[in-house]
């Protein structure tokens, strides 16, 4: 267990658990308030995550943000944001599952360090990851599970979203349920 983030991050920006290493142009560890009650996690960093250091700045990013700003979300004020590796799979295939296995030591200590109560997997390889082996995102999305003291939700990959904008109502809906959950756990944690 690391004792902060800072320190966390030291090790993590020096990795070389899995060969993703080899390829990469920087450990894209993860952005947003450290404090934050909601993390997101997508997938893995693609070429301008890669460039730059920063999950989601490309093309779904931008989709991300917007979709964040419709319920008052954003990386600058309440929400953390991470992926499930840290490292970019070579022409953005899926990251294998020795690769995720190898990097998802990483996530766990970054929860542990943020405690959020809602973590939102973006898309179905964090949410197989994180929820279950066999999950279907569009049947399941939107859907909230609860292992210790956390909730669980998955949703669309803002990339799907953007092959696919028939999901965007759907997955609004989702951004929806994830701040009314959100507001209510504040609201009860209050009084
Ligand atoms: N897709 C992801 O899953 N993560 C990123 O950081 C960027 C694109
Ligand atoms: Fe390490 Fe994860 Fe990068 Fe692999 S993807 S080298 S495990 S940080």
């Amino acid at each position: 267990m690391y004792k902060s983030l800072k320190e966390l991050q030291i090790h993590c920006l020096n990795c070389t658990k899995c060969e993703l290493c080899k390829t990469r142009k920087n450990v894209v560890l993860g952005v947003g308030n450290e404090e934050s009650q909601i993390m997101f996690v997508g997938e893995g960093p693609g070429e301008k995550e890669d460039l730059t250091g920063e999950p989601f700045v490309g093309r779904a990013g931008k989709l991300l943000d917007k979709m964040l700003e419709y319920v008052d979300l954003s990386r600058e004020k309440n929400i953390y944001i991470a992926n499930i590796v840290k490292c970019r799979p070579p022409k953005n295939r899926d990251p294998f599952d020795t690769e995720q296995e190898a990097c998802i030591d990483w996530l766990r200590n970054q929860i542990l360090l943020i405690r959020p109560r809602l973590v939102v997997c973006l898309g179905r390889v964090a949410a197989r990851r994180i929820i279950k082996n066999d999950f279907k995102i569009t049947k399941e999305h939107g859907i909230l599970y609860k292992k210790g003291n956390i909730f669980f939700m998955a949703t669309f990959h803002p990339s799907a979203l953007l092959r696919s904008p028939q999901n965007k109502p759907a997955a609004f809906e989702d951004f929806l349920k994830i701040k009314e959950k959100i507001e209510n756990m504040t609201m009860n944690s209050k009084v």
